[in-house]
């Protein structure tokens, strides 16, 4: 919770992140971290459903930004989920997004659909983009 509080521009509840971490949960919830010298760099939660899999958060802490730690943990998850027999991944990013979104494309990820003024803002509201790759 610290690190996504950290970086991301609307930071999970304990309730919202606990089903990733509690072993009963595991058939839908999924959690990858990645660990630098025994730290938490960064992480990747996705949930499955049928044979499909949703990116519901990655982050990347600021230190270890830049290093590509966020290509190795996607290319963890997308591995993960294709041994796993799902065939598509989607997951929404903020318009604004600019190192995401550029992430997202290198792997694969396409634009399919724009849910207007999805996220909150400082200022006001933004758009989400709901991007896929098959997998
Ligand atoms: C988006 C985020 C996860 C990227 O993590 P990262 O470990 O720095 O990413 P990587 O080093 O693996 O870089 C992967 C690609 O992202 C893009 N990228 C990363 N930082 C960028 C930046 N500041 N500006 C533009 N593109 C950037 C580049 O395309 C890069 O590939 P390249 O180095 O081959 O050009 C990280 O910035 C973060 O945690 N942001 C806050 C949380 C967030 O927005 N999560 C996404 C929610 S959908």
């Amino acid at each position: 919770m610290a690190l996504d509080r950290a970086v991301s521009a609307s930071p999970w509840s304990e309730q919202v992140l606990a089903p990733y971490l509690r072993s009963s949960s595991a058939d839908t919830h999924v959690a990858l971290v990645l660990e630098v010298a025994g730290e938490l760099a960064g992480f990747l939660f996705y949930t499955r459903l049928l044979d499909e899999a949703n990116i519901d958060n990655l982050a990347v802490a600021q230190d270890h930004q830049g290093k590509g730690c966020a290509t190795a943990l996607l290319a963890a998850g997308l591995r993960e989920m294709s041994a796993g027999g799902l065939v598509r991944c989607l997951l929404e990013v903020r318009k604004s997004n600019v190192a995401a979104r550029a992430l997202y494309e290198n792997n694969g990820f396409v634009v399919d659909g724009i849910r207007p003024r999805y996220y909150k803002t400082a200022r006001g509201r933004e758009d989400a983009l709901l991007m896929s790759r098959r997998l």
